[in-house]
């Protein structure tokens, strides 16, 4: 079964919204031509609403580094999945290791706001991923396979249209060391193999599993190349419109 790669840029806490605009103008002008791939942007909140502007009637998806649970009601400082949705907004980037280390984001958090985003008629990409002394200590696949049974707890087989999964180990984040593509690999087939447990053997062949942690035009092509990676979510490279281009065009 062939599974449309998707590639994502995960702006994090970085540019403002002028910042932002300008930088998805560049960025369509360069990959306009691109149909065999799913190509995404995700902006801080604020920069939200201008850049779907920007990207109307392109092929450039818009996501969001995190939405609520509710979809209104006395939560300060939040965004909810029906406000993103009514800017345009097309995906939300659900349980990034960031948000589980400082924003107190936890498996039963992240599903609950799951649920909510998917009821709102939006995306997700729910992100799991093990620390370094997780894997040191061999605990990969249990810290994973925690991480998915807790965020898909009560997700039915029909939903699983609207998810993708991000495996994003954490000591590959920001570090510049990244995964080796076997090693990589091998927990993505994991997950796929999850996922065949909790629902069927069509949905684990269907559900796309992006890799995170360090992606770079130099190390695309070798991560793409595996069969179970379907895709990146690309942190400090998507900042730059020449290195998340090349990484989109892999
Ligand atoms: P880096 O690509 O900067 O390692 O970040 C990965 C990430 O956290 C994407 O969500």
């Amino acid at each position: 079964m062939s599974r449309k790669p998707i590639i994502a840029g995960n702006w994090k806490m970085y540019k403002t919204v002028k910042e932002s605009v300008d930088f998805v103008k560049q960025l369509e002008g360069k990959l306009k031509d691109v149909t065999d791939r799913e190509i995404l942007v995700c902006p801080t909140a604020l920069a939200a609403a201008s850049v779907v502007d920007a990207l109307r009637f392109t092929n450039i998806q818009v996501g969001l580094q995190d939405a609520h649970w509710e979809n209104e009601g006395a939560y300060t400082g939040n965004i909810s999945p029906i406000m993103l949705k009514d800017a345009g907004v097309h995906y939300i980037i659900l349980g990034h290791s960031e948000r589980r280390q400082y924003d107190n984001d936890t498996d039963h958090r992240i599903n609950a706001k799951l649920k909510n985003v998917l009821r709102s008629g939006l995306k997700a990409i729910v992100c799991v991923g093990e620390t370094l002394s997780e894997r040191e200590k061999g605990q990969t696949e249990k810290v994973v396979e925690t991480q998915v049974n807790g965020c898909f707890e009560g997700i039915g087989l029909g939903d699983l249209a609207g998810i993708v999964i991000a495996y994003e180990p954490v000591w590959a984040i920001g570090t510049g060391k990244t995964a080796t593509p076997e090693q990589a690999n091998e927990v993505h087939s994991f997950i796929r193999k999850l996922i065949g447990k909790k629902y069927n053997a069509e949905a684990s062949e269907k559900i796309r599993i992006q890799y995170g942690g360090s992606v770079k035009p130099e190390n695309i092509k070798q991560l793409m190349a595996q069969l179970d990676i379907d895709g990146a979510l690309v942190g400090g490279a998507s900042l730059k419109v020449d290195s998340f281009t090349a990484i989109v065009r892999f």
